[in-house]
């Protein structure tokens, strides 16, 4: 007979268990707000762009969507490249951020990606046109996949596990 799973059985997130842990304020920051959650905006919004582009382009023949992805792309990983320093600083020497093993899957996810959009890049430099189909539109599609998990990935390190924020120091009511 099948037991069923008590809650002794369930499985617990360590981290989420004591969120209010110690020493994850940013220290790269504008007035107290992280520099890197300020950037990943850009290369968020610009590989989905490069990817709506390089459909358009699919679509209507249109040669303007290609040099939209050419620039979204390139914008989006050298943007990107510059966020990635910043979180790589905030991870080295933010004690909080640096022991937390959620903060260094971010960072290889983030890596990823950022090869990714690189070489989104460079395979349009040539000829920007003749890139999109069918490898461009195919990168496009994978970047947009991977800037979707990163990103996601970086609002469970601030949303669930409180990493970049301030705290009060007073145990949860
Ligand atoms: C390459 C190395 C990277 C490292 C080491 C890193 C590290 C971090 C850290 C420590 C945080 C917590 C907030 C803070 O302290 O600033 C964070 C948040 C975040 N990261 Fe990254 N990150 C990297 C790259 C990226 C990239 C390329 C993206 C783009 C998808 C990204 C997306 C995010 C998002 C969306 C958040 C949540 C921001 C918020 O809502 O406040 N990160 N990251």
């Amino acid at each position: 007979m099948r037991r069923k799973p008590g809650p002794a059985r369930r499985l617990k997130d360590p981290v989420q268990e004591s969120a209010s842990f110690d020493m994850t304020e940013s220290r790269v920051a504008l007035a107290g707000h992280p520099l890197h959650a300020m950037m990943v905006a850009f290369p968020i919004t610009l590989a989905f762009c490069a990817f709506a582009a390089d459909g358009l382009y699919w679509w209507t023949g249109d040669g303007f969507w290609p040099r939209v992805a050419l620039w979204s792309t390139g914008v989006g990983f050298l943007v990107g490249v510059l966020a990635g320093l910043v979180g790589t600083l905030e991870l080295l020497i933010v004690p909080g951020i640096r022991i937390r093993s959620a903060s260094w899957n971010h960072f290889i996810l983030a890596v990823m990606l950022l090869s990714l959009l690189g070489a989104n890049w460079i395979i349009r430099l040539e000829d920007a046109t003749a890139a999109v189909l069918p490898w461009g539109i195919l990168m496009s599609m994978v970047t947009a996949g991977m800037t979707a998990i990163t990103g996601w990935h970086g609002g469970k390190l601030v949303f669930d596990y409180q990493i970049g924020t301030q705290h009060n120091h007073r145990d949860p009511p």
